[in-house]
C-alpha cells in the first residue's frame, strides 16, 4: 500500500427514529459495520456514517399522538435511553460520524441543495395528483399499487392532491438506465433486474419534491409553506455529513464519492435509482456502489413494530452477549437475500460455532498449555522455515491446499489452510459477503479442533522425554490458528478477538492484517492466560422456552394498552334499530361446552314462561356458577342458529375491547331488581 493511506467511504441507511430499532435495523447496521472494520483492518483510510432521518409526516404524526414537539419526539428516540445512538454504542459500531437530518446545518445545505436544483431547471412548480402511503412517506403512481395497497408494506394508500415541485426524473431516465444496467453499481445483479423492469422501463415519472400539507420538514426557502421531500432531504445526508454546501465538515474532497451505499432492499429504488439522478442535476459524481441487503424477516414476514412482531437487539445483547449476537446476524444470513429470524437458530448458531468451535479450540488449547508446560510454551518449538515456506507458497497462490496424512503432515494441513485465510476472507469481503468470510473462517477453526483429536497431545504427554517437543509443536500450531482466526474475526467480534488476543498472549503486534498472509506470526515461547469461558453453551430447551415468555410478554407489551372496535360509518336508521328487541333475561343455568373453548351454554328465563336456551364465547373470561341468577341482556329475534350441536335462539349482550393485543369480552349484567322480560328501549 501506499505511503497516503487509501479512502473507503461506507455508509448505512439513516434510521427513522419513528420507533424503537429492532434486530432488522441492527442487521444493516452490523453487517456495515464488520465491512467498515474490515477495511480498516486492510489499512484502509475509512470514513463510516451512520445516523436518522427525522423529518416527514409520520413523525409529525406520532409525535402529535405522543404529546410532544416533532424535535421533542426524535430527540427521545434518537439520544435518549435505548435510543438509536445507545443500541450503536451497545452493539460496539464504529461509526465515525453519525448525522441527524434535524441538524442545523444539514437543514441549511438542503436549502442550498433545492435551491440549486430549481435554479438549473430540474425542480418546477406543478400539481401533485396520486397516492400516497403515510406510513412509508412514499408517492405511488395507480400503477404501482398492488391490489390497491402501498406496494412496499401492504398499507392503504390515499389521494392526494396539492401544489407541489417535481424533479425532472424523467429527463435521467436514460443515464440511469445505462449506469444500471452496464456497470457494477447496483447489486446484488438481481436488484438491477427489479429496478429496470418495475421502474424504468414502465416510464420514469417526475418525482414529487414537496409537500404542503404538513409542517416537519426542511422549508423550501424561497417558497413558504412548501417543505422539501423527506427522500430528498434524507439522501443527501451522504454528502452533508462531509461538509456539502456547509461549513461543518471539511471532508468531501476526501472521501466523495463513496465506496458504498449499504441499504436495504425496499430502498435501494430510492438509492439507485432517484439518488444518481439527483446528483446528476447538482453536478457531482456518483458513489462507485449501491449494495442492496435482503430482510431479516420473522415468522416468512417482515417486522414491523405496528405488527408487534418485532425482535429487541437490547435483550438478545444483555442475555447471550454482544458478540454472540453480531455473529449470529452476520454468520447465518447470507447478505444479499432475506433470512428468517428463529429464536432456535439464534441459540444453535452459539452453541454450535461458538462455543464447540471457536470456544473449545481457544479454551482446550490454553488449558493443554498450562497444564503440559506452566503456561510457556518452550522457545524453539515454533514455525519451522519448511513450514515458512509452505505457508508462503500457498499465500502466493503457488500451493492451493496440501492434503496429506501422518503427523507431520496434519500440520501441513492445517498451515496450509490457515495460510490460504486471508484471501478467502478477502474475496468474500470484497463481495459484501460477511458470512463467506465467516464460513472460511469456522472451516479452519473445525479443521484445528479436528487436529487436536488426530495428535492426541494427552497420549504425547505421558512420555515428555521423547515426545515433549512434538507436544509443543502441536500446541504452538493451535495458538497460531487461534490468532489467525482472532485478527481475522475482528471485524465481525471485535471484543471476543480482544479476549483471543489475551488468553493466548498475541502481542499487538501480530494482530493486525500484515501478521496473517503468511504463518508463525506468533513467537514461540508464548505465555497463556487462561480466561474465561468465551462462550458458555445454552440449554436449548429451557432458553427458548425461557425467551418465548420474554417475546410473548414484549410483543403484548409493545401493543396498544386499550383498543376499541372501528366505530360504524353507515348510519343505521331508527326504525332498523327498533326493530332488535332487547330483554333483560335471568340466568337459570350456565355450562361449559364439550369439546369447545369458547363456548358457555345458558339457560335463561326472559319472561315469557319458557326457557330460551343461548350460547355465548365468553367462557374464557367466567366461571359458570358465577353466572347464575345474574340477570343479563340478549337479543331474542335473532333467528336460531345451531352452535357444536346445540340451537342458540339469540344473543348475550357482551362488550369487547382489544388489550395488548388480546381481545376481552365482558358479559353486559344488569341490575337484579329488573325482572326478567323487560324490555330495553
Ligand atoms: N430513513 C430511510 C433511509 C434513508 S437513507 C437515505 C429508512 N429508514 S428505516 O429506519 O426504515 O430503515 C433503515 C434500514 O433498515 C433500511 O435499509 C431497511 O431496509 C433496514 N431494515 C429495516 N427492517 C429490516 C429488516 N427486518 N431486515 C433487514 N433490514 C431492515 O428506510
Amino acid at each position: 500500500m501506499s505511503e497516503e493511506k487509501k479512502k473507503f467511504y461506507i455508509t448505512t441507511p439513516i434510521y427513522y427514529p419513528s420507533d424503537k430499532l429492532h434486530i432488522g435495523h441492527t442487521y444493516c447496521t452490523v453487517a456495515t459495520d464488520a465491512i467498515a472494520r474490515y477495511m480498516r483492518l486492510k489499512g484502509y483510510d475509512v470514513m463510516f456514517l451512520t445516523g436518522t432521518d427525522e423529518h416527514g409526516q409520520k413523525i409529525e404524526e406520532k409525535a402529535k399522538a405522543a404529546g410532544v414537539t416533532p424535535q421533542e419526539f426524535v430527540d427521545n428516540i434518537v439520544e435518549g435511553e435505548k435510543g438509536v445512538k445507545d443500541l450503536w454504542k451497545l452493539m460496539n459500531i464504529s461509526n465515525d460520524r453519525f448525522i441527524r437530518t434535524t441538524d442545523d446545518y444539514h437543514v441549511a445545505a438542503i436549502q442550498k441543495i433545492f435551491k440549486k436544483m430549481y435554479e438549473n431547471g430540474d425542480i418546477y412548480k406543478g400539481t401533485y395528483k396520486g397516492k400516497y402511503c403515510t406510513p412509508c412517506e412514499s408517492f405511488w403512481t395507480e400503477s404501482q399499487l398492488v391490489d390497491g395497497k402501498c406496494p412496499d408494506c401492504g398499507r392503504e394508500v390515499v389521494d392526494a392532491e396539492e401544489e407541489a415541485y417535481f424533479f425532472r426524473l424523467s429527463k435521467y431516465a436514460d443515464k440511469i438506465r445505462d449506469l444500471l444496467v452496464n456497470t457494477d453499481f447496483l447489486e446484488p445483479r438481481s436488484r438491477v433486474h427489479e429496478m429496470v423492469n418495475n421502474f424504468i422501463d414502465p416510464g420514469l415519472e417526475d418525482l414529487c419534491v414537496s409537500r404542503t400539507s404538513f409542517k416537519w420538514g426542511v422549508p423550501v426557502d424561497f417558497d413558504p409553506g412548501h417543505v422539501v421531500y423527506v427522500w430528498v432531504d434524507a439522501l443527501f445526508n451522504y454528502m452533508t455529513a462531509l461538509g456539502y454546501m456547509n461549513d461543518k465538515y471539511s471532508d468531501k474532497d476526501k472521501y466523495w464519492p463513496a465506496d458504498v451505499h449499504v441499504v436495504g432492499k425496499e430502498i435501494v429504488r430510492f438509492h439507485s435509482i432517484i439518488w444518481p439522478a439527483m446528483l446528476m442535476s447538482v453536478g457531482e459524481q456518483l458513489p462507485k456502489k449501491v449494495f442492496g441487503h435482503g430482510w431479516l424477516l420473522l415468522d416468512g414476514g417482515k417486522m414491523s413494530k405496528s405488527k408487534g412482531n418485532v425482535v429487541d437487539p437490547y435483550m438478545l445483547a444483555e442475555r447471550y452477549g454482544v458478540d454472540a449476537l453480531r455473529f449470529f446476524l452476520l454468520r447465518t444470513f447470507p447478505f444479499g437475500s432475506d433470512g428468517n429470524f428463529s429464536n432456535e437458530l439464534l441459540i444453535q448458531t452459539i452453541n454450535t460455532d461458538l462455543a464447540n468451535d471457536l470456544g473449545n479450540i481457544v479454551s482446550r488449547t490454553t488449558a493443554m498449555v498450562e497444564k503440559y508446560f506452566g503456561g510457556t510454551l518452550p522457545e524453539g518449538c515454533g514455525a519451522t522455515k519448511d513450514e515458512i515456506e509452505l505457508s508462503q507458497a500457498c499465500a502466493d497462490g503457488k500451493i492451493p491446499f496440501v492434503s496429506a496424512e501422518g503427523n507431520e503432515k496434519y500440520d501441513a494441513e492445517l498451515i496450509s489452510m490457515a495460510s490460504c485465510l486471508r484471501d478467502k476472507v478477502d474475496e468474500a469481503m470484497m463481495q459484501y459477503a460477511p458470512h463467506k468470510a465467516l464460513d472460511e473462517i469456522f472451516k479452519v477453526i473445525q479443521r484445528a479442533n479436528k487436529y487436536i483429536d488426530e495428535n492426541a497431545p494427552w497420549t504425547l504427554a505421558k512420555d515428555m522425554d521423547a515426545n515433549g517437543t512434538r507436544l509443543a509443536h502441536v500446541l504452538y500450531n493451535l495458538i497460531e490458528v487461534c490468532r489467525i482466526a482472532a485478527v481475522l474475526l475482528k471485524p465481525f467480534i471485535p471484543g471476543s478477538s480482544d479476549k483471543i488476543f489475551s488468553q493466548i498472549g498475541a502481542p499487538e503486534d501480530v494482530q493486525n492484517w500484515d501478521s496473517v498472509k503468511v504463518w508463525g506470526g506468533m513467537q514461540a515461547g508464548v505465555s497463556v492466560r487462561k480466561g474465561e469461558n468465551l462462550f458458555p453453551r445454552i440449554d436449548i430447551k429451557k432458553e427458548l422456552e425461557e425467551l418465548e415468555k420474554i417475546q410473548e410478554e414484549q410483543r403484548k407489551a409493545a401493543l396498544p394498552a386499550v383498543e376499541l372496535e372501528p366505530y360504524a360509518e353507515e348510519p343505521v336508521d331508527f326504525e332498523t334499530f327498533c326493530k332488535s328487541d332487547l330483554r333483560a333475561v335471568k340466568i337459570k343455568d350456565c355450562v361449559p361446552v364439550k369439546k369447545s373453548e369458547k363456548l358457555l351454554r345458558f339457560t335463561l328465563d326472559d319472561g315469557s314462561g319458557k326457557d330460551r336456551q343461548i350460547l355465548s364465547g365468553i367462557r374464557k373470561y367466567y366461571e359458570p356458577e358465577d353466572l347464575i341468577g345474574k340477570t343479563a341482556v340478549a337479543i331474542i329475534n335473532l333467528p336460531p342458529r345451531k352452535m357444536m350441536g346445540f340451537e342458540s335462539c339469540g344473543m348475550l349482550i357482551s362488550a369487547v375491547h382489544t388489550e395488548h393485543g388480546e381481545e376481552k369480552l365482558h358479559l353486559i349484567l344488569v341490575d337484579d331488581s329488573i325482572p326478567a322480560g323487560a324490555k330495553l328501549c
